[in-house]
């Protein structure tokens, strides 16, 4: 085993919106691991930071009416004190917008240059005619030509997944203002990723974390790798050395925060910061979601190996979490946001700790209901763990006034040591739920001991066999509370200090779980866990109900009376006039007509509701007015690109007054 510290990553979170459970799923996991690793005796240093390039970050600053710098710093803090809450510790949390990560990006850029692994190239992208701009990534709307999936400009986020290159999205959309993008040639600059396929398929099959990420990423090397555009039209980024016009993209740049976050970490403690990075014994860990593997496992060991560093030890990917089965959509409402949702409702960040972590394998999805919550904490929780727990330590603090003198059975040593060494190969093997459901069949264990023994029997004729199961169930207790402090560290504590500690629980080592337990008084315990009731619950249900109806009308347009939007907001709907060139019944529909309706160059397929009110000939050679840039839908299983405006219960089309030429743009 190599003599380098462990260096656990996570996924870093971009600073455009709040931190919900789906984030959670990275972080938690990797807190537990690095609790768990320290507490195995390894050193380890923690690092994550906020991820504040890219166009997420200047969208979202566009629409919130702020700066882009403003919008990162506040997010900053949130993250940073969200993950306080949730008792996720990093030792360092940074920006990549800081200073030191423009000058550790730009150096190892210029050292990719200087080595001959990036090259210029005219490439044609998606520009606006509108909006007067060149769109990239998250700018640009349309279809992913993999998979045919609505997509965004870099990334099938909807479909496939696969990452998009600039200019091979189709039928762009500019998001901003939702004119057609039109193509135009700009120079960018290339990172020669094709070269590195011999080095991927060496390095892939050893990469240590979780199979997922190596095998999907496998799977991708083996279908080819084409270089990649690594430079952006923006303002807001790191810039590409010498170039005034461009920045690098943001997959350049965040990553790279991994090395500025350790490099500042080391800064302050006195360390050196190419003990982690640099030799081909690296131990860095990264801790991220199943949706930016390809990043992870294919750019990021690349760059690194161009550059000359060390690459990343291992990859551990979790599966996606889901709510009500429902996949995560913020938009759509399927979202649980930690601080609103779950903490300022007073729950347990632990509890939250505890589901996330034993709920499934870490690499499959992850779905998240409240009932299945309450569930899981009423009766693992508070039935099996805090049960045996207060039990134990309410009897023994009752009839003994603490841990009775004497030695603890060998059985009992016995069941420990075998939970620890199933505990610690899981852990090693990123098996978290494995893990925990062998600590939890400890405490399993320790509630059949003591209710087969029944020392509140045995205390009336044979206190000292009474006082001898309570010692064997309060080692049990102490084994516990070292091995769940990493899953919930608040709650532990507690009982740390329950079994007559002082100091911190999470100072003793897993192999402590073996010291005996030495005679001592007590304090009076106090329950550890208490039990979800169903009305909270019935009420955080009704929350996430109505967040999604909410959405639902948000969605079909129905906002509500009296509510403002900016002449921005009314800018991003396109109307326009459009002729209807063709109308007929949608075959098993007495509701709805099918149009072709001509909006100016291109004829549209449009479905309307409104076959009751009107026979096709009615309408044939109107001109309407047509929402031109609505989301494409399938109705009955005719796709509908577009939406006619009518008014009223029995539909009656708005027309132009006086004759347009179709396609005129409604302002
Ligand atoms: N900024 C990038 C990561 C850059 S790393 C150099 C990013 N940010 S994110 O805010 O979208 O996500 C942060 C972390 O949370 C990532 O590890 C991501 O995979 C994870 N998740 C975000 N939403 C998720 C779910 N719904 N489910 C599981 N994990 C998800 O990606
Ligand atoms: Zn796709």
């Amino acid at each position: 085993m190599s003599d380098k510290p462990l260096l656990v990553t996570c996924g870093l979170p971009y600073t455009n919106g709040s931190c919900h459970i789906g984030h959670l799923r990275t972080y938690v996991p990797a807190d537990f691991y690095v609790r768990y690793m320290r507490r195995a005796g390894e050193e380890v240093v923690f690092v994550c930071g906020s991820d504040n390039h890219g166009t997420p970050v200047v969208i979202s600053a566009e629409q919130n009416g702020t700066t882009p710098r403003e919008l990162c710093e506040r997010y900053h803090h949130h993250f940073d004190e969200t993950f306080r809450r949730m008792h996720i510790s990093f030792d360092h949390f940074g920006m990549t917008d800081a200073e030191s990560n423009h000058r550790r990006t730009q150096s190892l850029v210029s050292r990719l240059i200087e080595r001959g692994y990036i090259y210029p190239m005219i490439v044609s992208q998606s520009y606006c005619p509108c909006c007067s701009r060149f769109l990239p990534d998250r700018y640009v709307e349309g279809i992913c030509p993999h998979c045919g999936a609505v997509a965004r400009g870099d990334e099938c986020d909807q479909g496939c997944g696969q990452h998009l290159e600039p200019g091979e999205i189709k039928d762009p959309v500019c998001k901003i203002c939702g004119t057609k993008a039109e193509s135009r040639d700009q120079e960018h600059y290339f990172f020669k990723l094709s070269e590195f396929g011999d080095f991927l398929l060496e390095y892939l099959p050893h990469l240590r974390g979780t199979s997922n990420a190596r095998n999907y990423a496998l799977g991708w090397v083996k279908e080819g790798l084409r270089d990649w555009c690594i430079t952006r039209t923006l303002d807001w980024g790191v810039r590409f050395p010498g170039h005034e016009d461009l920045v690098v993209y943001v997959w350049v740049d965040a990553p790279i925060g991994y090395i500025t976050f350790t490099e500042e970490y080391a800064a302050e403690t006195g360390d050196d910061w190419k003990r982690y990075w640099c030799g081909d014994d690296t131990r860095v860990t990264h801790f991220i979601g199943g949706d930016i593997v390809y990043h992870h496992c294919i750019f990021w060991p690349a760059l690194l190996k161009a550059a000359g560093y060390g690459v990343p030890h291992a990859v551990v990917a979790s599966g996606m979490v889901k709510i009500d089965e429902k996949t995560f959509s913020k938009s759509r409402g399927y979202v649980v946001w930690t601080n609103e949702d779950y903490l300022d409702q007073g729950l347990s960040p632990d509890y939250l700790r505890y589901y996330l972590l034993s709920y499934t394998s870490h690499t499959k999805e992850l779905n998240f209901s409240w009932k299945v919550f309450q569930e899981r904490a009423n009766n693992e929780l508070v039935g099996t763990l805090g049960n045996f727990m207060y039990r134990t330590l309410l009897f023994a603090y009752k009839e003994f006034g603490g841990v009775p003198e004497g030695s603890v059975s060998p059985e009992i040593f016995g069941e420990i040591r075998a939970c620890i060494d199933a505990v610690d190969r899981d852990m090693r093997a990123y098996e978290f739920k494995s893990a925990i459901d062998t600590m939890m069949a400890l405490a399993s264990f320790g509630n059949t001991y003591i209710q087969q023994h029944a020392p509140w029997k045995l205390v009336r004729d044979d206190p000292a066999a009474a006082a001898s199961v309570i010692r064997d169930c309060l080692q049990i207790v102490q084994a516990l509370v070292i091995l769940f402090e990493p899953v919930i560290p608040g709650i532990a504590q507690e009982a740390w200090e329950m079994l007559g500690n002082a100091g911190a629980a999470n100072v003793s080592g897993v192999s402590d779980a073996l010291t005996e337990i030495t005679a001592r008084t007590l304090p009076k315990p106090a329950p550890l866990f208490e039990k979800l009731d169903d009305d909270k619950i019935a009420e955080l249900e009704k929350r996430l109900e109505i967040r999604v109806e909410e959405a639902k009308m948000k969605e079909a347009g129905m906002k509500e009376a009296g509510m403002e939007i900016s002449i921005d907001d009314l800018s991003r709907v396109e109307l326009r006039t459009g002729r209807i060139l063709s109308a007929e019944p949608v075959q098993g529909s007495k509701k709805l007509l099918r149009f072709e309706v001509d909006i100016g160059g291109e004829v549209r397929q449009i479905v309307g509701g409104v076959a009751e009110f009107y026979t096709p000939d009615d309408l044939i050679g109107k001109d309407v007015v047509v929402v031109a840039n609505l989301r494409a839908a399938k109705i009955f299983g005719v796709e509908s690109r577009g939406m006619l405006l009518a008014a009223g219960d029995e539909a009656s089309l708005l027309v132009p007054l006086r004759p347009v030429t179709p396609g005129t743009r409604i302002r």
